[in-house]
Order: structure tokens, then sequence, then C-alpha cells
């Protein structure tokens, strides 16, 4: 076996690994997506197709993502490329599919990190009393778009605070990658994570013990207010749309698909746990979005705006239900500052455990197969990221955030676990793949799902795939609904987007070929 120059990272402990891939799928996505999802495909009725979704594609993929991530590491690989070149030597092109589990999180990254600074900026402001000056929905949303330097207006004349906080929230991303897995991902999430759940709890406590701030209105109160979150509609069960929904935020939300999972679960040891570990990120990941997500922002606006309002409010989307609606609230309560900062430094913390996850595998990739220093590595990652985050900061009203969003955080996502889940089930073997996952584990899988990771959950991504393609993908490849001012921003953002994942490609090839000194052959 080959042998790097540098020695690579390990996790300093079980809780640090465990933290940390919890820290990954914890993120806006529990807090933001999660509760405009619910609320928009059936309520209560859309935990069903979620529950079903978690079962046969969430928890699995979680494993089999710890499991290949463990295996590689012992060929010291510690992304896709080279992972699936260990699980199939004879196939000289499937580490080139290995591309999208560095190049999707990477994409992610460059979008994901300007709204996490947007979060940074919010807390620094609540404290300040800022946007307490913005006291209806109008003001709140010219507030938020003279941050993001959509307009100029009586709040904000430019970008350029944006832009502060946004050197300030990369910084922290590339000092935390700079000191690496244990001195760097792992202490910050044994800190952040504890921080981040007490904030969401004592927010929950907060929102639950709400009364009816209109003693004329009694019935905006809190328990309807989570009835209109929960009560089933049971009809949109038999929408495709709210399955596809489904099956995207357990994605989304358990970082799974995504590349990340992998580059971790590469730096433990053979004998290390998976099944455990896994699953107990999976439950930390599942208090954080079901009972924290569930119930701080919809109950809320309920309460606040009332039921003839509360339907336009929960389907606005993520960013103005995060950043117009909740500041609107939290400025109604009694120690606003204090709440306010409560919420905006939950969803920093949340961002930032996951922003270092999506950039770890270009560093990773970058040590393992190139067999640099990892400092070396941030350097060169931090300048490349930096470059890249820019058209998503100055861009953000021309499209290009969501067509970034659309083949990072969505198209790479459903590919990748389809791929892998193929890969692990039939082309590295069940039956080994099974007593792979048993390595050193603490707790045995129940048996069905060795019929599930072999049978299910491989037919369920094809046929999510297709439908997905079919209903979502296929039109926004063809730009269907994008405004003719818009297209030219789409256009380039796609070239660029090809031209990244090509250099990558290519940089897979150079690597291979430096270590054996031959294109192509690979025998390492
Ligand atoms: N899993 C991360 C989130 O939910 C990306 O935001």
């Amino acid at each position: 076996m080959r042998q790097l120059k540098h020695k690579r990272d390990t996790w300093g402990s079980r809780l640090g690994i465990i933290m940390a891939v919890a820290g990954s799928a914890v993120g806006l996505g529990n807090f933001l997506r999660f509760p405009t999802q619910a609320a928009s495909n059936g309520g209560g009725a859309f935990m069903i197709p979620y529950f079903i979704s978690l079962l046969l594609l969430g928890i699995p993929l979680m494993w089999i993502e710890w499991t290949l991530g463990r295996y590689g590491g012992g060929f010291e690989h510690g992304t896709a490329p080279g992972i699936f070149h260990s699980l199939w030597q004879k196939n000289r092109f499937i580490k080139y599919f290995g591309v999208i589990g560095i190049f999707g999180p990477f994409v992610i990254f460059i979008y994901y990190t300007f709204i996490e600074s947007w979060t940074l900026g919010y807390s620094f402001y609540s404290l300040k009393g800022l946007y307490a000056q913005a006291t209806d929905q109008a003001s709140m949303q010219a507030f938020l778009k003279g941050y993001q330097g959509l307009e100029k207006n009586s709040f904000f004349s430019s970008i350029v605070p944006a832009y502060i906080f946004f050197l300030i929230a990369f910084s922290l991303n590339i000092l935390v990658l700079y000191r690496g897995i244990k001195g760097g991902i792992e202490r910050v999430a044994k800190i952040a994570m504890p921080v981040l759940l007490g904030f969401g709890i004592l927010l929950m406590i907060r929102v639950l013990t709400l009364g009816s701030p209109d003693p004329a209105k009694p019935d905006w109160n809190i328990v309807n207010g989570l009835g209109f979150l929960w009560n089933p509609d049971f009809s949109a069960l038999k929408s495709a749309k709210v399955w596809l929904a489904a099956a995207g935020q357990i994605f989304f939300t358990l970082s799974v698909g995504i590349g990340v999972i992998l580059t971790y679960a590469s730096y433990l040891s053979k004998g290390d746990d998976v099944v455990l570990s896994g699953l107990t990120a999976v439950s930390v990941n599942e208090f954080a979005e079901i009972v924290l997500g569930g119930s701080i922002i919809i109950p809320a606006a309920f309460v606040f705006f009332g039921p003839g309002l509360i339907q336009a409010i929960a389907t606005q989307g993520a960013f103005d239900l995060g950043f117009v609606t909740m500041p609107l609230i939290l400025g109604k309560i009694p120690l606003s500052a204090l709440f306010g900062f409560m919420w905006f430094g939950l969803l920093f913390l949340a961002g930032v455990t996951s922003s270092i996850s999506l950039a770890y595998p270009a560093v990773a990739f970058l040590e393992d197969e190139f067999d640099i220093s990892r400092k070396k590595a941030v350097a060169i990652f931090a300048a490349v990221s930096f470059a890249l985050c820019q058209p998503a900061i100055f861009l953000l009203g021309k499209g290009v955030v969501n067509e970034l969003d659309f083949w990072g955080g969505t198209f790479c996502l459903v590919l990748f676990g389809t791929v892998e889940a193929v890969l692990f089930a039939w082309v590295f073997g069940m039956d080994r793949a099974w007593a792979e996952i048993h390595h050193g584990a603490d707790l045995a899988v129940p048996r069905i799902y060795k019929f599930i990771i072999k049978f299910v959950t491989p037919l369920f991504l094809i046929l999510i795939l297709g439908f997905w393609l079919y209903q979502e993908g296929i039109p926004t490849i063809f730009l269907k609904g994008v405004s003719e001012a818009d297209k030219p921003y789409i256009f380039w953002t796609r070239i660029g987007l090809l031209f990244l994942f090509a250099c990558l490609a290519v940089m897979v090839k150079i690597a291979w070929r430096r270590k054996t000194g031959k294109w192509e052959k690979e025998l390492i």
C-alpha cells in the first residue's frame, strides 16, 4: 500500500467525530428549510414521506458513507475519487464519478458561507438594536435587501457591512480548517454543538410559553400555531412533489450524498464503530430538526401574525422566514436583543459547523492525493474559494445562488447518493459490505437492512432521480421561469461550474499519474 509523506490526521475522541458529523448535519436546513418544507407540503402529513425517506434513504446512506469513508481512510484516501477507486480498482472511470464528491460540497460552500455570514451580521445587529427600527414586514424586507446589497435604502447605502461580516465568517472557517481535524473541527464542534442546542432549547421554551399578544384574538395561540404546522393534510400524499420534497430534505439535512461524511469518516481507525456513531449523529440532527426546528419559527409566526397571514408567511421561502419574519417576532417580545442574538447565534454556529465540513473534502483531496501538508492545502483552498465566492456575493440578485444550489445542493446530492449506494451494494458486494459495516460495531444493524441497502435504497434513489429530473431537473436545465435579464448570468455560472468540474477531473488524472508513474495504471 502507498504511504503518504504527511501523516493523516485522526479524531481525538468518538464524541468528537459524532459532534462533527452532527455539526455538519445540523445547519440552516434544520431551522429554516425544514419548517417551510413541512408547512408547504402537507403539514403533519409531510412527516410520513419524511420518515419513510429517513428509514430507507437517510439512515442507510449514513451507514454507507461512514463505512466507505473508514474503508477509504485505510488506503489513505479521504475523498470519493480514491475511495471509489479502492472499491472498484478495475474500473478506470469510477474515480471521475468521485469528483462529484468534491465538486458538490465545494459549490455549496461558495454560497453557503455568504448566507452564514448574514447570521453573524444579524447577531451583531440584534445586540446593537439596529434592525429593531424595522417594525413591519416591508421595512424588515428593506433591511434585508439593503444588507444584501440588492438596494440602497435608509438602512444601508452599500454592501460593505455585509462584506465585512463575510470576510470575518470566511476567515473563521479557514482558521478552523487550518487547525485540522482534531485541533480545529473537533474542537469547534464540541463547543458549538452544545451551545447551539442550548440556544435552541431556550428559544423553543420561550416560543412555547408565548401568550396570545392580543386579548381580542385568543385563537392566535401557540397550540393553534403548532396545529398549523403539524395537523396532517393527507391529500398531499398523492402528489409526487411532496415525496420529492421529503427525500430532498433528508439528503440536505443529514448532509448525505454530498461527500462530506466520507471525508470525516476517513479519519477513523479500522476498528472504530460506525453503526452506533452514525445513528447517534442522525438522532442529534433529527432532534434539532423536528423538535427544535419544528417548534420555533412557524408556531411563533402564527401567534404574532394569525391564521390569515400564516399561510403566506410559511411559504414565503426560508430566507424571508429567518431574516424577516423571525426578527420581527423577536422584536415584539421582552429581552428581544438577547433572544435575537440567540436566534442568529444559533444559526451562525449551525452554519459554521456545516460549512467547514463542506470545505474539507477539497482540502483532504489536496492533502491525500497530492501529498501536500494540510496548511498548504488550506491556503490553496482559501485562495480559490475566496475568488469563487465573489460571484455569489455580488450577483445574488441575478439568480446565481439559486443556480449554484440547484447543481451543488440538489442535483449532485441525488446523483452521488445513487452512485454510492449502487457501488456499495452491488460492486463491493452486499456480503462484504455487511461485514465491513459491522467491523468494530457496537450495535448490530437489523438484518432487514441487508435487503433495504441492496434493493430498496438504490431503487428508491433511481426512482427519485428519475422523477426529480422529469419534474424539476429538466425544466430548470432548460431555464424555465428564468427572466431574460438573468439568463446570461446563469449561462456563465454554468460555464464556470463546468470549468471547475473539468479542473477537478484533470487534477484526479494528474494525481493518479504522479502516484503510479504511468497514465491509468492504478494498482495503488
Ligand atoms: N446539513 C446542512 C444543513 O442542514 C447542510 O444546512
